[in-house]
């Protein structure tokens, strides 16, 4: 059984989120599937549907207008929550620190966090991979609880490209290694159904955290078949 995350980032209407759902829920398959959705699409009918959302306040509730905390997730049916995505990290200046305060929060409030780590190119030029990966880990995740870890190399997402399998063996192994217990560690970056199932199969990869091609479901299911 894999993990495989749909994450739509700001993308979608409710018109494409029931095309899609509807399809899911009519697809049998030995893996566990959860839509990360944006927040205005969560409501609503779901088909059964397990439910993430992309981001949680660090906050519990009060004065963070436009902020949306995980109690408020919890009452809208969401189980999984993306917690410093690259992108949130690069465009709202997410620090470590903040992504171990949601992550937290998120658990507190019986959410699993998904917490998302990886290198720039720049990073990965310089050599500065696995150092980058073991700081953003000590850093951000939180003291108990459970949570799933999500390697997306900056440069992979939305690129095209995707690391070798054997950099991708070398920086997994190094998350299973840091984690303090045996977490769920998943890739993410470019995955679409031709590199799928190779790259799910490699050791200690328990699954996928997919943008694009989570969208429609003529790039999403074949996906999720050649993993069955
Ligand atoms: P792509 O699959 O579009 O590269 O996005 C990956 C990602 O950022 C998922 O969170």
């Amino acid at each position: 059984m894999k993990l495989i995350i749909g994450n739509w980032k700001m993308n979608g209407n409710l018109d494409e989120k029931n095309f899609l759902f509807k399809d899911l829920s009519n697809t049998k398959t030995k893996n566990k599937i959860i839509m990360c959705l944006p927040f205005t699409l969560i409501g609503g009918e779901n088909f059964g549907i397990t439910l993430g959302a992309q981001d949680v306040s660090n906050h519990e509730n009060g004065a963070y207008t436009g902020d949306i905390s995980a109690t408020m997730l919890k009452d809208a049916g969401v189980q999984y929550v993306l917690c410093g995505h690259s992108e949130r990290r690069l465009h709202h200046n997410e620090t470590n620190e903040m992504v171990k305060e949601k992550a937290t929060t998120a658990i507190k409030n019986g959410i699993i966090p998904v917490i998302c780590v990886g290198e720039t190119m720049e990073e990965k030029n310089a050599g500065h991979t696995i150092a980058v990966i073991k700081k953003m880990l000590s850093e951000s995740i939180p003291e108990n609880g459970e949570y799933i870890i999500a390697y997306e190399p900056r440069w992979a997402i939305g690129s095209g490209v995707t690391p070798t399998n054997s950099e991708i063996v070398l920086a997994v192994k190094i998350i299973f290694d840091t984690l303090p217990n045996s977490m769920p560690i998943l890739y993410g970056g470019s995955i679409n159904a031709t590199n799928a199932k190779e790259i799910a199969s490699i050791p200690y990869v328990d699954g996928l955290l997919i943008g694009s091609a989570s969208l429609k479901s003529e790039t999403f299911l074949p996906i999720i078949k050649t993993l069955d």
